[in-house]
């Protein structure tokens, strides 16, 4: 693809749906479907933030996937504990910053120690920054803000002022994703994602491979963004 004419979205978003449905349709555990989900994942970060993404954000995992079965939400647990262990040495070699988004409450311990040592580990990499939302939800994000903004803050506050007290500091998303065909934002970067343009593939997300983001940067090259105004851009 000819990058003169194809637009670099600087903050990208996906909802990655569809692991379950990959995995059953071809006969194999919904488990299976995670951990191929995962070499996706690190696969496409690599792939956007080295053609120009400054962010990418990610959805792993929502407040509300506790509701589903214990079995499911081990694996999950224990699939995010053993990749960012094991994983560090790749997010390193590959100069990405990765950080993390969400709620600690009900994540182990060994969980949020292998979730910092990632954070600190990759810290001063200038690739791209790689934003994990884990026991994320976007409401939750916003109570807790105001609820920082009430402990620290006496008067009005900006829209300018409110943003840094989101769990990282990230610009608005220009460009959301969300595979599987399913189209909702699901509670997802509620405040980020206000004038994101939003596209629905239809593809199940281990199969979101290079080809497929290219088909999505040219329909983001199509879309005219406004933003409220009248003029291109
Ligand atoms: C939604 O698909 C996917 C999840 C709830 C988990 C996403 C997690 C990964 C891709 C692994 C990421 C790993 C790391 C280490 C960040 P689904 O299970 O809802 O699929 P379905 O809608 O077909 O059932």
């Amino acid at each position: 693809m000819n990058n003169e004419i194809i637009k670099i979205p600087n903050h990208v978003a996906i909802i990655l749906d569809g692991n379950g449905r990959w995995a059953t349709e071809r006969g194999l555990k919904r488990n299976k479907g995670h951990e191929e989900g995962y070499k996706t994942l690190k696969r496409i970060s690599k792939y956007i933030l080295n053609r120009g993404t400054k962010y990418l954000s990610v959805f792993a995992f929502s407040t509300e996937n506790f509701n589903r079965p214990q079995k499911e939400v081990d694996y999950l647990m224990n699939l995010f504990v053993e990749a960012f262990k094991k994983d560090s040495k790749f997010f390193i070699e590959e100069n990405i910053k990765v950080v993390f988004s969400g709620r600690k409450e009900k994540l182990s311990e060994k969980l949020i120690k292998v979730m910092r040592d990632l954070e600190k580990d990759t810290a001063n990499n200038t690739n791209g920054v790689l934003n994990i939302c884990l026991n994320y939800g976007g409401r939750a994000e916003i109570v807790d803000a105001v609820n920082k903004i009430i402990d620290d803050k006496n008067g009005k506050i900006s829209e300018e002022e409110f943003k840094k007290y989101l769990y990282n500091d990230l610009p608005d998303i220009d460009f959301l994703i969300r595979t599987s065909g399913e189209m909702r934002v699901s509670n997802f970067m509620l405040w980020q994602l206000s004038y994101a343009e939003l596209y629905f593939p239809r593809c199940y997300f281990p199969d979101f491979l290079e080809e497929e983001y290219d088909k999505a940067l040219e329909e983001y090259t199509k879309r005219d963004r406004r933003f409220g105004g009248l003029n291109n851009e």
